[in-house]
Parts: structure tokens; C-alpha cells; sequence
């Protein structure tokens, strides 16, 4: 056999397996000629045929803001369809984005919008960018699965009789590339009279895994703690963290996570945390409640004269507060309880404030 001719039964088994996929999948294959149809009919005049609007185009010019352009991977990947769904449906304003992107919510169905946002998210092309969908929200101990561009700024109040406790972590962290997040974060303690910076944290974040349809993402991330006063430890701090799409109203995450005293090794501790959001409404400005469990292990647990219990349980109610319209700032506050070894303290309020700054400065999108 020649090799033109070895090649045309090869070439036939894909034609076929082709014609196999597209059979056993015809409604996924309608849906997107329906979306680009619609696409191009209703949304290409302003976004451009390809989802890159034309800047020069003179309909573009008048708008005197330019449209989201569905071309660029980072951008396409960043928000998932639900936050779309609101603007195509309620116009750009809904999220307080520019009125110059409309309301279709009155020309098209329900399905021909999910369709055209399906259509949408392929005009990225491919990429390795997790997508938005994937993007939780912060929980208090958990560890968050997603890169994120944010700012975020957390205090922590411990009530203890006598000897009450503020700390406060201000959080800087940066997408790099499709899977990498950068982190820096500094966290400062008063105590009593006393008044200190306690780490400075730099660290990182990379996405192992992440599969839209399956609404799952898996990250490796750590930190190293770097000690900032006489009585603070160098610090590594690895942890594996996931979060899960249960369905369209409820969210999980979970982490486990190594903190290692780079100077007394059992001033260390192994902690896993999970938590459930109730997701009960598309819209960003709206308060999502959750339940959060951790599990504390200190290393100088569990043995000796005094052993206390090896695990440390607690459990942390808490609500996600959306601020602006877009959701993009918003505050996270939580109460945690012991559930044993109730002398460590009394009880801890935690407070944060998110900036998401990708999606907007922090004056915008009220
Ligand atoms: C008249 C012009 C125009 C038309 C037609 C139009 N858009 Fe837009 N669209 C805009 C502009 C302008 C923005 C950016 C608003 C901003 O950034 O403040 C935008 C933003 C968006 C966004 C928000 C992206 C983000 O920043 O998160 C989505 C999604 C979107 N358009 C989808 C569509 C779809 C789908 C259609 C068709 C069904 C469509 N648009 C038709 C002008 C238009």
C-alpha cells in the first residue's frame, strides 16, 4: 500500500467518528449554529462577527465605550454565563455596566440567550484559563481554589475574657498566565497594649485541574511566612484546596492545609475546612448565607501527661454580602465557635472586604 492510499481509511474513521459525535450529541450541535446565528444577527454590529468589536467602526465610535470583547481568552474565561445571562437579559445597566449594551430580554427567548452565551464563550478560543463559572466565593478558612485578581482585607476579632485580640491581613493577589495566582499579604496583631506586624506572606497558587462541565476546580497553593517580630516563626504554609458546583443553588469548597514552624516543628498544625454556600440567586448584590466546619490538629496534640483532644473543631456561620451591583466588592462576615477544647477562646468574629479588582475599580458598578 502507498501511503496516500494507507491514509484514506484513517481519514474515513474520523469522518465517521465525527459524524458519530455530531449524532450522538445534535442537540449541543443546533444550539451553537443557533448561537452564532443570533449572535450574528443581534450582537456582531457592536462586538465585531469574530467577538472582537472594531474600534474604527463608526458605530463603534459612537457608543464612546468600547464592547466586552469575547475574543480575548482572559476576558471570555473571567465571568461565567450567569452574570452574562443578567446583562443580556436586563441591559448593560443591571450591573451597572454602560446602557449602550442593551436588553434582549424582551426579543429573545430564555434557550436563544443560553445559546448565544454557550456561542460566546467558544469565541475565546483555546485556552487553559479556568473559567468564571469556577469562581466561588471567599469563605473565611477555607482556602480558595480559584486564581483571582483581588484585593482583600480581613480582620479578626478573638473574644477572650481579659484578653481580647484584633488581627488584621491585608491580601493582594494576582493572576499570572492561565493557571498561576500570585499572593502577597501582610498581617498585623494588637494584643492588649501590644501593637505588631506578624508575617509578611508571600505565596502562590496553581490550578491542578479544572472541567466547567463538571463545575470542579483543584488547586496547589502555599505560602511562606516570614516573621515580622521577635516572637513570630518562619512559616511554610502548602494546602490542596477544590471547589465544586453542586447545583444552581448550592456551592462547595473544601482545603486541607500543612502549617509548618520552620523553627519548632510542633508549633505546627494540620487543618481541613469545608464549607457550603447557598447560591439562591443570580444576582451579584444579594446576601448568600453558608455553613463552614474546621478541623484543627495541633502537632503537640495527642501525646504526654496533658494530652487535650488531638482535633479541634469549629464551626463558622457566616454570610456573603454583595456591595456593588457587579458583585465586585463585597463584605464576608462570620462568627466562629468552638465546638471542644472551648478554652482556646471564647469566640471569633471575622470581617472581609473583597475587591475584585478585574471586574472593575472599586468606585464603579454601584
Ligand atoms: C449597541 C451595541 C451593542 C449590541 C447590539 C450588543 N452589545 Fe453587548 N455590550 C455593548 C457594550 C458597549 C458593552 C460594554 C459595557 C461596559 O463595559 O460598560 C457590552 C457588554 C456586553 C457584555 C458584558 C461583558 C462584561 O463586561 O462582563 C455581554 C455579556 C454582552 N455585551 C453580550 C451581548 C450579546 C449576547 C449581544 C447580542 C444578543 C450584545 N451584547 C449586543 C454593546 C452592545
Amino acid at each position: 500500500m502507498n501511503p496516500q492510499e494507507s491514509g484514506k481509511p484513517v481519514l474515513t474513521f474520523f469522518l465517521s467518528l465525527l459524524m458519530l459525535t455530531a449524532f450522538i450529541n445534535p442537540a449541543r450541535a443546533d444550539d451553537h449554529s443557533r448561537g452564532a446565528e443570533i449572535f450574528q444577527a443581534n450582537c456582531a454590529v457592536c462586538h465585531g462577527t469574530n467577538g472582537e468589536p472594531d474600534p474604527d467602526s463608526e458605530l463603534v465610535k459612537g457608543l464612546g465605550v468600547v464592547p466586552a470583547n469575547f475574543a480575548d481568552a482572559l476576558f471570555n474565561s473571567r465571568e461565567g454565563e450567569t452574570e452574562w445571562k443578567l446583562v443580556v437579559t436586563h441591559g448593560g445597566a443591571a450591573l451597572a455596566f454602560s446602557d449602550k449594551m442593551p436588553a434582549f430580554g424582551e426579543t429573545l427567548s430564555e434557550e436563544d440567550i443560553d445559546a448565544t452565551l454557550e456561542y460566546i464563550k467558544t469565541l475565546g478560543g483555546e485556552h487553559d484559563y479556568p473559567d468564571g463559572s469556577l469562581n466561588l466565593f471567599l469563605p473565611i478558612r477555607t482556602k480558595k481554589a480559584f486564581p483571582e485578581d483581588e484585593w482583600v482585607w480581613k480582620q479578626r476579632y478573638t473574644g477572650e475574657d481579659g484578653d481580647n485580640q484584633w488581627k488584621n491581613t491585608l491580601e493582594y493577589e494576582f493572576r499570572v498566565g492561565e493557571r498561576l495566582q500570585g499572593v502577597l499579604e501582610v498581617t498585623h496583631e494588637t494584643e492588649g497594649g501590644d501593637n505588631e506586624f506578624g508575617h509578611f506572606e508571600p505565596g502562590f497558587k496553581y490550578v491542578l485541574k479544572h472541567d466547567k462541565r463538571a463545575g470542579f476546580i483543584y488547586t496547589l497553593g502555599g505560602n511562606l511566612g516570614v516573621p515580622l517580630n521577635g516572637n513570630a516563626e518562619w512559616e511554610l504554609l502548602p494546602y490542596l484546596a477544590f471547589g465544586k458546583i453542586l447545583s444552581d443553588s448550592w456551592t462547595m469548597q473544601g482545603s486541607g492545609r500543612l502549617k509548618l514552624s520552620l523553627e519548632e516543628w510542633d508549633h505546627g498544625s494540620a487543618e481541613f475546612a469545608g464549607i457550603v454556600h447557598w447560591t439562591h440567586t443570580p444576582w451579584p448584590r444579594s446576601v448568600f448565607p453558608a455553613l463552614e466546619l474546621v478541623a484543627e490538629m495541633p502537632f503537640e496534640r495527642g501525646s504526654g501527661a496533658d494530652k487535650k483532644s488531638a482535633v479541634q473543631v469549629s464551626v463558622l456561620p457566616q454570610v456573603r454580602i454583595g456591595l456593588s451591583k457587579r458583585g465586585h466588592v463585597a463584605v464576608n462576615a462570620g462568627l466562629e465557635l468552638p465546638l471542644n477544647d472551648t478554652d482556646r477562646y471564647d469566640w471569633r468574629a471575622y470581617a472581609y472586604l473583597i475587591w475584585d479588582f478585574a471586574d472593575g475599580g472599586f468606585f464603579e458598578g454601584w
